[in-house]
């Protein structure tokens, strides 16, 4: 991919993204163009924008710009993404705030402390298997793991049926085949049916039985309504956290100085999990859609326009960050946008912040030795950036 000539229109090209540099690109429009304007063309035409303060801002008024349509760009032909106005990442206030209250406990502080001593067992056995197998794929054998386990358990997805779900959930979502991926995809959503209408049964402690029993606005969830929070929850827990921490490994591989620092500081590791966040920003793009005019940065925008927030760029923005371009995890402050702002705020952060700290101290402190064992392969996607593979080897020192 050529990089000099990147236009903004390629940014609706994966391959900018998996082997480009967008950010030559991004870096480009924050200073000249930060609110740009696409023209329709197979997609609906939108606005880019590219700098911080916009992107905090429209994140943070949920009135004028509605998630309620979808997050994704989709092509006009598509229809409505059917997710809208159902699932809590695609609702607006007040019903957003009351279907997010059904599911809020289960990701405070306190609740996520409750489960981090099952979170090391699980990384110490997913590290032990590792080494064991000599060369393996961090991406699908250490980073997915841990996100899929907890949110398997928090769900109430029983520990026999988990392996089974992991397996789909790697081809759902790790395979580049669509045929493929659609049939996994369709089996997840058949075992959730059915855990779905046990739990209506028999409720438990658990995610799917709130779904599956609370009312929200007097109503309880249709049973659509539910599968479509499960799928949510599911994608939610488990992508992003193998991204993040994939893309993270291998920024830290590139650079071992700041791995025998974090080695030597263990309590420098909260901070570089900030900074993994922002750096491999993993969520690329969300998108919203103007409920009435107004303007952003002086640039009227029309009611019903679709605005696309590009996450990496607004935590490369040079009027925020000193020295953007640097991965520093020692980095304060660091109040990056890669779990969102505001209404939507990443449900799952406090979750997602403790994984990525528990895998990495274990590595740490198991005194291993991490090797990169083969070029790291980048998905093709505009929506979520990182790592499809990264080989591996984990030894013992
Ligand atoms: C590194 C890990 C993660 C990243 C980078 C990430 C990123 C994000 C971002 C950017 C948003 C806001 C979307 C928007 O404004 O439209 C979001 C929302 C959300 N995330 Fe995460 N996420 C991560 C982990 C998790 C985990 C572990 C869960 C657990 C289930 C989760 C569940 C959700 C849900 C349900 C929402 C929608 C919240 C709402 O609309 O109120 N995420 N995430």
């Amino acid at each position: 991919m050529t990089l000099a000539l990147a236009t903004p229109e390629q940014l609706l090209d994966p391959e900018l993204h998996a082997t480009g540099d967008p950010h030559a690109l991004w870096r480009r429009m924050r200073a000249e163009r930060p609110v740009h304007w696409h023209e329709p063309g197979a997609l609906p035409g939108f606005w880019s924008l590219t700098r911080y303060e916009h992107v905090r801002a429209v994140c943070r008024d949920p009135g004028t710009f509605s998630s309620a349509q979808g997050i994704v760009l989709r092509p006009e032909s598509h229809g409505q993404d059917p997710g809208g106005g159902r699932t809590l990442a695609l609702t607006d206030p007040p019903r957003h705030r009351r279907l997010r209250a059904v599911v809020a406990d289960w990701f405070t502080s306190r609740s996520t402390r409750s489960l981090e001593e099952s979170m090391r067992e699980v990384v110490r056995s997913v590290i032990a298997k590792a080494i064991s197998e000599g060369t393996c794929d961090f991406v699908t054998d250490v980073a997915a793991r841990l996100p899929l386990y907890v949110i398997c358990r928090l769900m109430g997805v029983p520990a026999e049926d988990r392996e089974t779900l992991f397996q789909l959930a790697g081809v759902a979502f790790g395979t580049a085949d669509p045929v493929a991926q659609s049939a996994a995809h369709q089996e997840i959503m058949q075992y959730f049916v059915e855990l779905m209408y046990r739990r209506m049964e028999e409720p438990a402690d658990d995610l799917v039985s709130m779904l599956a029993n609370r009312t929200v606005e007097g109503e309880l969830l249709s049973e659509d309504d539910i599968l479509l929070n499960c799928d949510n929850l599911l994608v939610g827990g488990t992508e992003n956290v193998r991204l993040a921490t994939s893309g993270g490994m291998l920024a830290l591989l590139e650079r071992p100085d700041e791995w025998q620092r974090l080695a030597a500081d263990p309590a420098l590791l909260p901070r570089a999990v900030e900074e993994i966040l922002r750096w491999t920003s993993s969520a690329n793009v969300v998108m919203r859609v103007a409920t009435a005019p107004t303007a952003v940065a002086g640039q009227p925008i029309g009611a019903g326009d679709r605005l696309m927030l590009w996450i990496p760029s607004a935590n490369r923005d040079e009027q925020v960050f000193a020295e953007p371009d640097r991965f520093d995890p020692a980095r304060r402050p660091n109040r990056h946008l890669a779990l969102g702002s505001g209404e939507h705020f990443c449900l799952g952060s406090v979750l997602a912040r403790t994984e990525m700290r528990v895998l990495f101290r274990e590595l740490l402190d198991m005194a291993v030795r991490v090797e990169q064992a083969g070029p790291a392969v980048p998905v093709r996607s505009i929506v979520v950036n990182g790592l499809e593979s990264l080989p591996v080897r984990i030894v013992p020192r």
